[in-house]
């Protein structure tokens, strides 16, 4: 287990993805004021309720089963779902590397 992506891990790719947004759009990103419902990741358990859109972004049901890539934090970091862009809008997005760190990390439980 010394090598398994753990929640401080997790929170530094979302931050460093909406700090990136940031430096690439030149303002803070609006997410209480773009996404309708609450988002947030300052606790695991806040991100996994954040349901932006009644989209829950962690489904309890798809964790530490091999399901990751059906939820839909992992589906909108790899693209466009029902109707929503690809997340953070317009980019810069995660790396393909960095979006399969969240969904290792949900397949395994989500450890702390
Ligand atoms: C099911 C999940 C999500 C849905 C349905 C969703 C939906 C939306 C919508 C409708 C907007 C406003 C229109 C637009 O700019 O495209 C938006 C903006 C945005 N979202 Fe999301 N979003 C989701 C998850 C996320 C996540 C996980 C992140 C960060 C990793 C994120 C970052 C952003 C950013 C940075 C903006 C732009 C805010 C601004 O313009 O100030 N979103 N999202």
């Amino acid at each position: 287990m010394d090598n398994a992506i753990r929640w401080p891990r997790v929170k530094e790719l979302l931050d460093s993805a909406l700090e990136r947004w940031k430096a690439e759009n030149g303002r803070d990103p609006r997410m209480r004021g773009a996404h309708d419902g609450h988002i947030g990741w300052e606790t695991k358990e806040e991100l996994a309720s954040s349901s932006p859109y009644e989209k829950q972004l962690i489904d309890p049901a798809k964790v530490g089963n091999g399901k990751a890539e059906e939820t839909n934090l992992v589906r909108i970091l790899r693209g466009p779902i029902g109707g929503y862009r690809r997340m953070p809008s317009g980019g810069p997005y995660l790396s393909p590397n960095e979006i399969k760190e969240i969904s290792e990390w949900i397949n395994a439980g989500m450890p702390d």
